[in-house]
């Protein structure tokens, strides 16, 4: 019997041996049933013998489990050379990129990061930057005004007053975020950023300003020259202003910011004396500057959200 279950190799063929055992009519049921008619030491044998053979039975059963197990898994190789479910990799958003960019550089330069609300009040987007109630500089910014008389930020130059009177002079800034106008085409949004730099301690000259607006250039456009234009403008809050070009690839002139010396009102406004104290600040449009680093021709697709546009720009 022990020879037999061991030559035993399906789970079949031994199921039907241990009913043909310990079945119903099963010769060791049988045997069993007649144990009464036995002395004590056949009884004890045959317990013995009883318990041995279930165990032997158990042992097959689980070798024989073992055995398809093993099989099977030979069988199942693995597949490496299949193509994995597609992952989908984020990217920065070349608005977000843009802006890391920029600050490294600004920050590398010294000049120290600054935010400010975008609903902003009178004084700060208009007043103290030198543009009082009914001056026609107002129009120049088609501006969103609220109920209540307070705006959305039509230029980040609210942040330099902030940052003025909270932190006072020398102070070497820039801020950056949302600005709003009421214009909208393939070059202006509602909706856009500026990046706005202040510079303010002794002896600050225009020469500093432009050396530091070649050198941002150069850096973020990752050109080895910048040839640049500098043009007469106006904006209330600095005296001179200027407005700066730089040379295109295409030798074409591409205005890219606003920029002067800040006008002593401004700094009459946040407290500082300007025989004292002077600088200058520059503001630029960052949704434009990106544009132009990435090459992009619309800029309402630039923040539309639309996962295919950036897909199809190479984000
Ligand atoms: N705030 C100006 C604008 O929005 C840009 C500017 C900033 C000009 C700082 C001069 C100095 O057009």
């Amino acid at each position: 019997m022990q020879e037999q279950i061991k030559n035993i190799n399906t789970l079949e063929e031994l199921q039907a041996l241990y009913t043909a055992t310990f079945g119903k009519n099963g010769t060791m049921t049988m045997r069993l049933r007649e144990m009464k008619n036995l002395d004590n030491k056949a009884r004890a044998a045959l317990n013995l013998e009883n318990t041995e053979l279930r165990e032997l039975f158990k042992t097959r059963q689980n070798e024989i489990e073992n055995e398809i197990l093993i099989a099977g898994l030979k069988k199942q190789k693995l597949d490496v050379s299949l193509n994995a479910a597609p992952e989908n990799r984020g990217t920065l958003h070349p608005m977000t990129q843009s802006l890391v960019e920029i600050s490294f550089i600004l920050e590398s330069f010294g000049y120290k990061p600054y935010t400010g609300p975008e609903i902003e009040d009178d004084w700060h987007n208009f007043t103290a930057l030198n543009t009082p109630a009914h001056h026609p500089a107002r129009d120049m910014q088609d501006t969103f005004f609220l109920p209540n008389g307070n705006v959305m930020r039509t230029q980040t130059s609210a942040i330099q007053i902030r940052a003025m009177e909270s932190d006072g002079v020398p102070i070497k800034m820039f801020g950056i975020g949302s600005t709003y106008r009421k214009e909208m085409d393939a070059t202006h949004g509602p909706m856009f950023g500026q990046i706005e730099g202040l510079y303010i301690d002794k002896d600050i000259t225009m020469s500093d300003l432009i050396a530091d607006i070649r050198a941002f250039l150069k850096r973020f456009f990752e050109m080895d020259e910048v040839v640049l234009r500098i043009r007469p403008s106006f904006f209330p809050f600095t005296d001179p202003s200027i407005e700066v070009d730089l040379k295109w690839k295409n030798d074409k002139w591409l205005e890219i910011m606003g920029a002067g010396m800040v006008h002593p009102n401004v700094l009459r406004n946040c407290g500082i004396n300007p025989d004292e104290y002077q600088g200058f600040a520059f503001g630029f449009g960052w949704d434009r500057l990106a544009m132009l680093k990435y090459n992009l021709p619309d800029l309402r697709d630039f923040r539309g959200n639309d996962i295919r546009w950036l897909k199809s720009a190479g984000f």
